[in-house]
């Protein structure tokens, strides 16, 4: 068991997380998720399944050329074909690393790959050793680790060290164990296994019961020294643990679990923020750490308990995980520098083009509204950041409708350089907006889901708009802000259609359940 009391993070994010519905992102928002894992100090980024499809093979690429001060692994099935394709992928970083998995447990082996006990062995000894002849930094994972006969369990683990492996994983595939179990099973690896004290043992938990970040803290106690994790606890179904509560359960409660990590928590808040624009999916208002509730106070004697003391309700302070206080941060007459600084204070570094186009914006918010929160200003540079994958660009939307009028919108949108302009009617003026994307476009999914709420308070607030469309399987999301919230629909539609064109120019060829 290991003596050392550091944790490593192991963000799978860009990798598990992107594998939920309609999470798909383009390599340019994988880049700038992965800038933020760095500036929030993760160990290891894994940013892809290089073999899945030609544009995960890029992104991952783009991360491992790009990104400095963390490991970057690319997960492989365990098949040469994946791991040279994944070597190449994560080849140019600092600290590249390959991941390769293989199924562990019998309803795996009888259902999904038809191998006997021993063929799994073999291939598990010739898919490290492949690995090996890359790099010494190879992490070996066995899918349904905790559904696995202990026993086997053993065997492979120590197999996969004697072939090489520096790092061993024990996922939690569905999501199926409680902390008293995986404590036994992680103990008895540690008992039983050769040598398993060279190498990192790891685990990787999903939240079929809720019980992720649990059993992840548990694995910790019995020596585990990674966790995999996500931010916001995205990934496949109810998702994966959840990076910011692990992270904050060993800094709050440290008297109970004497681990530390070495991130720097007030990234926390900022990361969930892009993740959630990026992905499209909102967190829940009540999510430990990050959601909109998790630090208001709305009973009466609670709200006294914190003005006379913060301690007597809250465990830690906003501040920690890097929640902006609501500051009112810039009005209508600051200028470009002013500007400036308090995008790289929230720690946005925008290029010069970006920038002008940011500044802009800003100059016409602050024209319709009263006071400009950290808040706006987040919502309206994170356009800034996708434009360079964009197929389309919104350049106008105007509406006229009302009770006793039938809604027309008139939508002037850029194609692939090209400007267009388009007027069409509709059951209301998002549905007419709508239309003349469409037409514009054309493309027609359907629209799953829509969804408004108000970044910050007050009647001027700036309304986000969420949506979900799907068209022949392929599910994504977008979002959009604007104090018009027509207009903010047209955004969030808008950003929905890039993510459609691009996630069908860019299908993955395998999905990460089902292979070998
Ligand atoms: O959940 C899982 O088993 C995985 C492995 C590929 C690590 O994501
Ligand atoms: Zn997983």
């Amino acid at each position: 068991m290991s003596s050392s009391n550091v944790v490593k993070i192991f963000d799978t994010t860009l990798r598990d997380g992107e594998q939920a519905p309609g999470c798909g992102m383009t390599a340019e928002e994988k880049l700038r998720v992965a800038h933020q894992l760095e500036k929030l100090g993760v160990d290891i980024i894994e940013a892809g399944f290089p073999i899945s499809s030609e544009g995960d093979f890029q992104s991952v690429k783009v991360i491992a050329d790009t990104i400095r001060g963390c490991e970057i692994a690319g997960l492989c099935r365990a098949n040469y074909n994946d791991i040279d394709r994944g070597w190449e992928a994560v080849k140019g970083a600092e600290q590249p690393r390959i991941h390769t998995f293989i199924a562990t447990s019998d309803i795996h082996l009888q259902h999904k790959l038809k191998k006997s006990k021993d063929e799994v062995l073999e291939i598990i000894s010739g898919a490290v050793k492949h690995a090996r002849n890359y790099t010494e930094n190879v992490e070996f994972s066995c899918e349904d680790a905790t559904r696995t006969d202990l026993d086997y369990l053993c065997q492979a683990v120590e197999l996969a060290i004697r072939a090489g492996a520096s790092t061993i994983n024990i996922p939690d595939t569905v999501g199926y164990t409680v902390p008293e179990e995986f404590m036994h099973i992680i103990r008895t690896l540690n008992e039983r296994v050769k040598d398993i004290d060279k190498v990192t043992l790891s685990v990787h938990c999903h939240n079929d019961l809720g019980l992720a970040v649990a059993n992840s803290l548990a694995a910790i106690t019995e020596g585990a020294r990674q966790v995999e994790c996500t931010i916001n606890g995205l990934g496949e179904r109810a998702g994966n643990a959840s990076l910011e509560e692990i992270v904050m359960a060993l800094k709050v409660r440290n008297d109970m679990n004497p681990y530390t990590t070495r991130l720097s928590t007030e990234q926390l808040y900022p990361a969930s923020r892009i993740v959630s624009q990026v992905t499209g999916i909102n967190v829940q208002p009540n999510k430990a750490i990050v959601g909109a509730n998790a630090f208001a106070h709305e009973a009466g004697i609670h709200q006294d308990g914190v003005l006379k003391e913060r301690i007597t309700y809250e465990i830690m302070s906003p501040e920690e995980v890097g929640i902006p206080s609501n500051k009112i941060v810039l009005g209508k007459h600051s200028g470009r520098h002013a500007f400036r600084t308090r995008l790289e204070e929230y720690g946005y570094f925008l290029e010069d083009e970006p920038f002008k186009n940011a500044f802009k914006k800003f100059k016409d918010l602050a024209d319709k509204k009263k006071y400009v929160f950290d808040e706006d200003i987040e919502a309206l540079i994170s356009e800034e950041f996708v434009r360079s994958s964009d197929f389309y660009e919104l350049v106008s939307a105007n509406y006229s409708g009302g009770s006793d009028m039938h809604p027309v919108a008139t939508v002037k949108l850029r194609v692939d350089g090209e400007e267009f302009t388009i007027s069409e009617s509709g059951d209301g003026p998002v549905d007419a907006a709508y239309q003349a994307v469409a037409k514009l476009t054309g493309l027609n999914p359907a629209l799953e889901h829509y969804i408004v709420a108000s970044i910050t308070e007050g009647i001027d607030a700036q309304g986000e708009v969420s949506v979900r469309v799907e068209d022949e399987g392929v599910i994504t999301q977008g979002q959009g802000a604007d104090t018009d919230i027509v207009v903010a629909s047209v955004k969030a539609y808008v950003n929905a259609l890039n993510k459609l064109r691009w996630r069908k120019e860019h299908p993955k060829r395998v999905s990460s359940r089902g292979m070998m």
